[in-house]
C-alpha cells in the first residue's frame, strides 16, 4: 500500500507515468489515510515524503546535521533524508519493507537499498555508526515489548560510539478529549497512552493494523533504561517534536 501511494506521489511530483485523475483528466491529491483504532481518520498529503531539503522542517536539517559515518536511514520512505546525506557524501543506506517506496528510491537515485526490516537486516553482518528514525519513525519502536528486541537489534549492528537520531512527538500537550481519552484508554489496557493502533489506507489498498508510538522524551528515556543504549540527548527546540539522540551505553 505504502508502495503504491509513494509511486502515484512520485508520478505527481514528476508529471511522469500514470496517477490518479478526477474524471480522467485532472491529477488528484494523493492522500495517506491514517485509521486509529478508535475510529479516528485523519488524511495527509504523500507528497511530503518525497519532498525536497528547502521544503523540511528545522528538526529534519539538524538530524541531517548530526549523522556521521556509515549510516542507516531506517524506513526510507521515498528516500528525501538518504539523497541528502547522500549528495553531503555520508555513505548512507536505505532500509524499508516496502519493495514500492525502495522503487521509487531507486528512481531518485538512491544507490544502496536494503529491502526488509532491521531485525533481518542484522544477519547481513552490515555495521553503522548512525541509526536515523526520522519522519517520526521513532514509531517503529511500537511499545514496552518491542522497544528492547530493536534497541538490541539496533546495537548489534552499532560500531563503537554509535548513535542512534529519532525524530519523536509529545502527544501529551493535547486537551482535545478525542486524544486523552484515548490516551487513558490506552493506559488501561497497559500499553502507553500514545501507544496507537493504526492501520494506513490508500485507494481500495489497505495495511494490517500495527502499533506505532507516540511519545513523551520521558517515557522514552524509561524505554531505553536497561538496554544497550543510553539517551544521551533531546533536542525539544521544535516542541512538541523532538529529536533524540542515543548513544551505546559505556
Ligand atoms: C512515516 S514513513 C517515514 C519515511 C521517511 N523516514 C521520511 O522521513 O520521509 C515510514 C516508512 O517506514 C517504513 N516501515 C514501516 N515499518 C517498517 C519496518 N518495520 N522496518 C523498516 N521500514 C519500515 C514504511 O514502509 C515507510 O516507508
Amino acid at each position: 500500500m505504502f508502495g503504491e501511494m509513494l509511486r502515484d506521489a512520485y508520478a505527481v511530483h514528476t508529471g511522469i507515468g500514470p496517477r490518479p485523475l478526477a474524471g480522467g483528466r485532472l491529477p488528484r491529491p494523493v492522500i495517506e489515510i491514517i485509521e486509529r483504532d478508535d475510529g479516528l481518520v485523519n488524511g495527509a498529503p504523500a507528497a511530503h515524503y518525497l519532498d525536497g531539503p528547502e521544503h523540511w522542517q528545522p528538526y529534519d536539517h539538524r538530524a541531517v546535521d548530526r549523522a556521521r559515518g556509515a549510516t542507516l536511514d531506517i524506513g526510507t520512505g521515498g528516500g528525501r533524508i538518504a539523497l541528502a546525506l547522500q549528495e553531503r557524501g555520508v555513505p548512507v543506506t536505505g532500509l524499508d519493507t516496502s519493495l514500492g517506496a525502495l522503487r521509487v528510491c531507486r528512481h531518485r537515485g538512491v544507490r544502496d537499498l536494503v529491502p526488509g526490516t532491521v531485525d533481518a537486516h542484522v544477519a547481513d553482518g552490515r555495521r553503522y555508526d548512525t541509526f536515523l528514525l526520522l519522519g517520526n519513525n521513532l514509531g517503529l519502536i511500537e511499545g514496552r515489548e518491542r522497544a528492547p528486541v530493536l534497541l538490541a537489534a539496533l546495537a548489534a549492528m552499532a560500531r563503537p560510539g554509535a548513535q542512534v537520531i529519532a525524530h519523536g512527538t509529545d502527544p501529551y500537550g493535547t486537551t482535545d478529549p478525542l486524544h486523552t481519552g484515548y490516551h487513558e484508554r490506552n493506559r488501561r489496557r497497559g500499553r502507553l497512552g500514545g501507544q496507537l493502533r493504526l492501520r494506513l489506507r490508500y485507494r481500495e489498498l489497505g495495511t494490517d493494523w500495527f502499533d506505532y508510538l507516540v511519545c513523551s522524551a520521558t517515557e522514552l528515556a524509561e524505554l531505553v533504561h536497561g538496554s544497550p543504549w543510553e539517551l544521551a540527548d533531546v533536542d525539544d527546540r521544535d516542541a512538541p517534536y523532538y529529536l533524540a539522540t542515543l548513544r551505546l551505553a559505556g
